[in-house]
């Protein structure tokens, strides 16, 4: 019989420092015992984007005062944990550093076992955390930074089936509401103006569509915008709100066609049982039901974790940890932080995976 395991987890690959303790008895579904978020966004607001050097700092100073607090809020002692998994990368290597230091030296001082953890394998096995999804099941990932779906076989097995060429979806978001003049971050903007838009008004392009596969492309649909937007201003002299609107909901329609056809692809290209979603651009209500549909007419079950755990965190972490301690896959003090990890080492390198940065 396998034990049963508590681990805290710690995240530092972007712009959120996290900790998390998390508990798996065998058998049993996982309970996050705690689950602490300290987003920088604020620290990088002024800069349009996250600035390595704040986040890498940020992540140093907080990374102490979050693994307490996760500690604290789980009832655990650091001598009560079982082991200490760290995300070891892809990621702004400052922050990840940051993270591994912390994680060794938890290591180093209590004789724990330390797992190094890919930030994306965190991603890909958080519906295991939240709705104990068997293996294997198909995984969207859609944030700032990344697009791709994955096969995921196994806590070690990743498969990647296809991707964004340019953009990530979230960061088409970004910056189609800075062309429209709309607030940071770009998706939550756009879902509210799209409300009361027309998704009709504006023929946007639907790149890679026709093609087989499941490559995407989003950079093409921006500069539509920005086309659309200036022949609005050439003609009028401005933007009206309602043009405003129009763009938004013809723009998030747009997204929501292209991801929903690349995941009726991929559905039928790996006849998966079951298709997860995660990551920031997954909290769009419009692309969530368009998802859900194509999973219903392919008989696949869609899995949507809550929010905060589709976004940036340490709970994911802290599981993904638990996954690799019960293969045995434990690391030491060498343990080195990597900015760039695929996880499927097999599949064609991308050749844009988000512009933003590593995050994911
Ligand atoms: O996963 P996440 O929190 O961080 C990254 O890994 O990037 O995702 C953030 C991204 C941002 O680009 C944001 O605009 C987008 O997710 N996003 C949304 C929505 N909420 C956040 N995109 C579309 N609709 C939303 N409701
Ligand atoms: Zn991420």
């Amino acid at each position: 019989m396998a034990q049963a395991l508590t681990l805290l987890g710690i995240e530092s690959s972007c712009d959120e420092t996290a900790a998390a303790v998390v508990r798996h008895v065998p058998g049993k579904h996982a309970e996050i015992l705690s689950s602490e978020v300290f987003a920088q966004a604020e620290l990088h607001a002024d800069f349009g984007g996250v600035v390595p050097e704040i986040a890498a700092r940020a992540h140093a100073e907080k990374l102490d005062h979050m693994v307490e607090a996760a500690l604290q809020k789980s009832g655990q002692s650091l001598g009560m944990i079982d082991a200490i998994a760290v995300t070891a990368g892809p990621g702004l290597i400052g922050g990840v550093m940051s993270g591994v230091m912390c994680a060794k030296g938890l290591a180093a001082g209590t004789g724990k076992p330390l797992l190094g953890v890919n930030h994306l394998a965190g991603h890909a096995l958080t519906p295991r955390l939240t709705d104990d999804l068997s293996y294997p099941y198909l995984m969207l990932l859609v944030s700032g930074g990344h697009c791709q779906f994955l096969m995921v076989r196994s806590a070690t097995e990743f498969e990647r089936l296809g991707g964004t060429i340019d953009d990530a979806p979230g960061e088409a978001f970004d910056k189609t509401a800075k062309l429209l003049g709309l607030t940071q971050p770009g998706g939550p903007a756009i879902e509210q103006a799209a409300k009361t838009g027309d998704p009709k008004r504006f023929k946007l392009p639907r790149p890679l569509l026709n093609r087989d596969g499941c490559d995407m492309s989003f950079s093409g649909l921006k500069t539509a915008v920005l086309r659309a937007r200036d022949a609005l201003i050439a003609d009028q002299g401005g933007l009206y709100c309602q043009d405003q609107s129009d763009l938004a909901a013809s723009f998030q329609s747009a997204v929501s066609d292209i991801l929903a056809e690349k995941t009726r692809h991929a559905l039928s290209q790996s006849n998966a049982p079951a298709i997860a979603v995660a990551g920031g651009v997954a909290a769009n209500m419009q692309i969530r039901f368009a998802l859900e549909r194509v999973a219903e007419s392919a008989d696949a079950s869609f899995i949507a974790p809550p929010l905060r755990l589709c976004t940036d965190n340490a709970a994911m972490i802290a599981w993904a940890g638990i996954e690799r301690f019960r293969l045995g896959l434990v690391d030491d003090l060498s343990l080195e932080a990597r900015p760039r990890w695929p996880l499927d080492t097999r599949a064609q390198p991308m050749l844009g995976s988000g512009k933003k940065g590593a995050k994911a």
